[in-house]
């Protein structure tokens, strides 16, 4: 997050004595990325951040694969994912590869007998239905419809939902999850060019210091194992933090749109990248305004990336028995491009309402035996000629 931030009380001087009103030292703590190379905060806790009780059973977390090698497109009914009360028991993963894992989930109940952390991978989470509030060890960030949650490696969470009715798409890179880099300058700052800037970001706030001793369970996914330990203190003890690794949020419907003359490429669309695949939102915005323009996309061969479209609301002009909670999927190796009827049908449209968020990755994805109970089977075929 290039962006520097601070809440709390914390030193003038890094790495020097601070202490509490009784005298005794706060614990300081350095939350790096990339070794000591990449963005990075200093927290102080109440106690050492180092207390572990116990390490009790843990779990394999790992996908289990249906289709590992996949020619097809795919449509998913992603509503027809169960929701489930625990927010981790309702994690579906759907896609996976060696970088990205994309999944839904519908947990109906907020996290509350355990903290949560996920060490192998940065996680977006895209909320689709539901409000409530990522409580964090570094402040919370209320979130709502159409919000991104980037939350980096390692950072303590609890997710509060103020309702059961919730829907979340979700993705956790093994990758670091930035904002495109053309759109920032040399120092990290947003361009004018930049579909959104910093004042979009939902920072994290209301820091709340937890003071206590006891048992503390903390959920810890590391190498696809579900790790389960016990802390003799509140995960939730830091007074005060500075600098540019935190979780933060932005919402997708604070990305402005860049719109042409004629039909403009994907990349317009790029909300955030990683070292092997891009997320892009598809917004509501005019069409485009050349006098013989043809607002639906040209068919496209995406050779060498797998293209997964989740549909958030609005009508998808090129797309046909498309819904809210749906997932399209078109592989790499074969073109892809509007359906029957859309590419003629879309010529003197002057705006779309569609929103969509879109996971293009470098290396193929294999589905899961998730995925393919709520695949309907004959998408592929969708393109083909009405006898
Ligand atoms: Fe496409």
């Amino acid at each position: 997050m290039p962006i520097y931030h601070n809440l709390g009380k914390f030193p003038q001087k890094r790495h020097t004595q601070f202490r509490k009103p009784d005298g005794n030292l706060y614990y300081e703590q350095l939350f790096g990325t990339i070794g000591f190379d990449g963005m990075s905060s200093l927290l102080y806790h109440v106690h050492r951040p180092t207390q572990v009780k116990e390490i009790g059973k843990a779990m394999d977390m790992t996908p289990k694969i249906a289709v590992a090698k996949n020619i097809a497109s795919r449509k998913l009914v992603g509503f027809d994912v169960a929701p489930k009360d625990d927010f981790l028991d309702s994690r579906e993963p759907m896609m996976v590869n060696s970088d990205v894992l994309i999944g839904l989930a519908a947990p109906r109940k907020s996290m509350t007998e355990y903290f949560y952390k996920n060490s192998d991978a940065d996680e977006m989470l895209f909320i689709h239905k539901g409000t409530g509030t990522l409580k964090t060890f570094l402040g919370n960030i209320p979130f709502e419809y159409g919000d991104y949650l980037i939350i980096p490696r390692g950072m303590i969470y609890q997710m509060e939902f103020d309702t059961e009715d919730n829907r979340i798409l979700y993705a956790e890179s093994a990758h670091p999850i930035y904002t495109p880099k053309r759109y920032r300058n040399w120092f990290g700052q947003l361009l004018e060019h930049s579909p959104f800037c910093e004042r979009d970001y939902k920072l994290p706030q209301d820091l709340q210091t937890h003071d206590e001793k006891g048992d503390f369970v903390m959920k810890i996914k590391k190498q696809g194992m579900l790790h389960h330990l016990v802390y003799a203190t509140h995960p939730f003890d830091v007074v005060g933090w500075d600098g540019y690794n935190y979780p933060y949020g932005f919402s997708i419907h604070n990305f402005e749109p860049i719109t042409g003359r004629v039909h403009q490429p994907p990349p317009v669309h790029q909300t955030f990248e990683t070292s092997a695949f891009v997320i892009c939102s598809f917004c509501p915005r005019l069409y485009d305004y050349h006098p013989k323009s043809i607002p639906a996309p040209y068919n496209h061969s995406n050779i060498d990336s797998d293209e997964m479209l989740y549909y958030v609301d609005g009508d998808f002009m090129s797309r046909t028995g498309i819904g809210p909670g749906y997932i399209s999927l078109h592989p790499a190796g074969i073109p892809h491009g509007p359906h029957p009827g859309t590419y003629e049908a879309s010529i003197g449209k002057t705006k779309t309402e569609e929103l969509a968020v879109m996971i293009d990755t470098f290396k193929p994805l294999q589905l899961t035996e998730n995925a393919m109970k709520i695949d309907d089977g004959k998408y592929f075929k969708s393109w083909l000629d009405k006898e």
